[in-house]
C-alpha cells in the first residue's frame, strides 16, 4: 500500500468546539489533509483508541522570558515555557513583548523574537505590551508592528510604570480601531490600590493577604466599566484579560447585552485559588500574590459560571513564573510588604488539566466549550483561525490526544517549567494530554519530548475579524450629528 500520508491517527474521536467524531486524521506537511476512514498507511501511525483527540491548546495571555515593570525576570524562558506547556496540551503560546519605557516597538519585538527563535519548542507569537504612549508610538511604530503581524496588545490602568491615562487610553484605541487590532486591557483603579495600599502599610499591615484588599473588588468593577466605556466612545472592540469578580464578569456582560464587541478573559487562579490562599503562614502567601488577586468561593462560582454561560471568550494561565526566592517573588528582600512581591502566578502546563478535570470530568463544563475557551476562541479572537484552534482540513495538525482515565497529581517536582512552586500542589488531574502533536510533529509521547529547541514557528498573525468596530458611533462621536467634526 502507497504511503501517501505522513501520520494517520486513527480509532479516536476528534472533539472540536462543534463536534465530537469517530474518525481517522490525516496529516501531510504539517497540514490535516484527510478527515474521515483512510485506507492508506502513514509513514507514522497513531492508535488513539480510548483517546480524545482535541484541537491544541492556545495559550494567549502568558508571560515568558519576560522582564517586569519593576525589573524581576520571569523564571521561564521560551524553551523551559514552551516544554511546560506542550506537556499540558498546548501547541500554540501568545505571550507577551513588552516595551519599558523608553524603548522602540520595534526594538521590544525584535528582541522577544531573538530570545524565542532558537529555543521555542510549540509556535507562538506576540502581543504587545505598551507602556508608552506617545504620538510616535501610536501613530507610526504601532500600525507598523500591526502590519507585520502582532495584531494585538495589551495596555494596563495600574502599576507606576505601565500605567496609561484614560487620554493616552483614547489614542490607543483610536489606533486600534484604525488598524483592527485587539486591545487587551487589565482593569484596576490605579489609585484605589494605592490609597488603599498606603492606608494599610500606614497601620502596619504589610502581610501578603493584603494584597488582596487593596486589589479591590471595586477597583477591577470601576476599572472595567471605564475600559468598557472608552471602548464604547470610540467604538472599539476590547477584551478585558484575567477578570477575577462577579462585578467585573457583570460589567462585561452588561456591554455584551447592549451589542458591544467586549470580551473577557479568565485564567485557572480565578477557579481554584481564593483569597484564604494569601493568608497562609509566614511569606508563603506570596506565592499566590497576582493581580487582580483571588477573591472567595462565591467569586470563583460566578467565575465557573461566566466561563460555562459564554461569557468569558478565553481562558488563559496569566502565567508569571516568579520564584518564591530571590530572583522572584522575595527579591524585594526576605520579607517585603505586599505591595513589594512580584506579581503572578505560574500555570502553563495545568490550565487545560485542571479545567479539563474540575469541568468537563466533573459535568460542570461541556466539552466543546471546553474546546471553545481554550482554543478556537484564541485563534478566533487574535486572528489565527482556522490555521489554529480546531481540527479541519487545512488547519494546522496541532493535536492533543487525551487520556481521560490518566491520573496526575500536581506537584511542582513534575511539571516542567522553571519553576520552585505550583499554586496547584496536591490536586489530582483527571484526563491529561498524553501525545501531543504540532504542525504534524510529536512533541510529547510517552512523557518525553521528542522535539528539538527552537523547532516551534513564529506565526505572524492577521487582523482578527473580532477586532472589527461595529460601526456605530454614540451620538457626541458622528461627525454627521456634531457640526462636521471628526475624531476616529
Ligand atoms: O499578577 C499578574 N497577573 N501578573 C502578571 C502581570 C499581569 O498584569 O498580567
Ligand atoms: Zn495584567
Ligand atoms: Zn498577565
Amino acid at each position: 500500500m502507497t504511503k501517501r500520508y505522513d501520520m494517520v491517527i486513527r480509532n479516536g474521536y476528534t472533539v472540536t468546539d462543534r463536534e465530537k467524531v469517530k474518525q481517522d486524521v490525516g496529516i501531510v506537511n504539517g497540514k490535516i489533509v484527510t478527515l474521515g476512514e483512510i485506507p492508506e498507511m502513514g509513514i507514522r501511525e497513531i492508535d488513539a483508541e480510548g483517546l480524545l483527540i482535541l484541537p491544541g491548546g492556545i495559550d494567549a495571555h502568558c508571560h515568558i522570558e519576560q522582564k517586569s515593570s519593576s525589573g524581576i525576570m520571569t523564571a521561564d524562558d521560551f524553551y523551559s515555557g514552551s516544554v511546560s506547556a506542550a506537556f499540558g496540551g498546548t501547541t500554540t503560546l501568545l505571550p507577551f513583548a513588552a516595551q519599558h519605557r523608553g524603548q522602540t516597538l520595534r526594538d521590544v519585538v525584535d528582541d522577544y523574537m531573538a530570545r524565542a527563535k532558537p529555543k521555542a519548542v510549540i509556535d507562538y507569537g506576540f502581543h504587545l505590551i505598551i507602556s508608552d504612549a506617545s504620538d510616535a508610538i501610536i501613530g507610526q511604530e504601532l500600525p507598523a508592528m500591526i502590519e507585520d503581524g502582532i495584531t494585538s496588545f495589551k495596555i494596563y490602568m495600574t502599576y507606576n510604570d505601565l500605567k496609561l491615562s484614560d487620554y493616552e487610553i483614547l489614542n490607543v484605541l483610536a489606533a486600534a480601531r484604525r488598524e483592527q487590532a485587539m486591545v487587551m486591557i487589565h482593569a484596576e483603579n490605579h489609585d484605589v490600590i494605592r490609597w488603599i495600599t498606603d492606608k494599610l502599610l500606614d497601620q502596619g499591615c504589610g502581610a501578603p493577604k493584603y494584597h488582596a484588599i487593596a486589589h479591590a473588588r471595586i477597583a477591577e468593577k470601576e476599572a472595567t466599566h471605564r475600559a468598557i466605556s472608552l471602548a464604547e466612545l470610540l467604538d472599539t472592540p476590547m477584551l478585558i484579560v484575567h477578570v477575577s469578580s462577579e462585578a467585573a464578569l457583570n460589567e462585561i456582560r452588561r456591554g455584551q447585552e447592549r451589542g458591544l464587541k467586549i470580551y473577557g478573559e479568565t485564567c485557572p487562579q480565578y477557579l481554584f485559588l481564593t483569597i484564604d490562599d494569601l493568608d497562609k503562614d509566614g511569606m508563603d502567601g506570596a506565592m499566590f500574590c497576582c493581580s487582580p488577586p483571588p477573591r472567595d468561593k462565591e467569586s470563583q462560582e460566578a467565575i465557573w459560571e461566566g466561563l460555562i454561560d459564554g461569557s468569558f471568550t478565553v481562558f488563559s494561565s496569566d502565567h508569571a513564573p516568579y520564584r518564591y526566592d530571590s530572583s522572584g517573588k522575595l527579591a524585594a528582600g526576605p520579607k517585603p510588604t505586599f505591595d513589594k512581591i512580584a506579581n503572578g502566578v505560574p500555570g502553563l502546563e495545568i490550565r487545560m488539566p485542571l479545567l479539563f478535570s474540575e469541568g468537563v470530568m466533573k459535568g460542570r463544563m461541556d466539552i466543546h466549550r471546553f474546546v471553545e475557551v481554550t482554543s478556537t476562541n484564541a485563534a478566533k479572537t487574535y486572528g489565527l483561525y482556522p490555521q489554529k484552534g480546531t481540527i479541519a482540513v487545512g488547519s494546522d495538525a496541532d493535536l492533543a490526544l487525551w487520556d481521560t482515565e490518566k491520573q496526575v497529581k500536581i506537584s511542582a517536582s513534575a511539571l516542567h517549567d522553571n519553576m520552585d512552586y505550583t499554586p496547584y500542589e496536591g490536586m489530582v488531574a483527571t484526563g491529561w494530554p498524553t501525545t501531543v502533536i504540532s504542525r504534524g510533529r510529536i512533541v510529547i509521547e510517552n512523557e518525553e519530548l521528542k522535539v528539538e529547541r527552537g523547532s516551534g514557528q513564529y506565526l505572524k498573525r492577521a487582523r482578527p475579524d473580532a477586532a472589527k468596530p461595529l460601526g456605530r458611533l454614540v451620538p457626541e462621536m458622528d461627525p454627521n450629528k456634531n457640526f462636521d467634526a471628526k475624531f476616529i
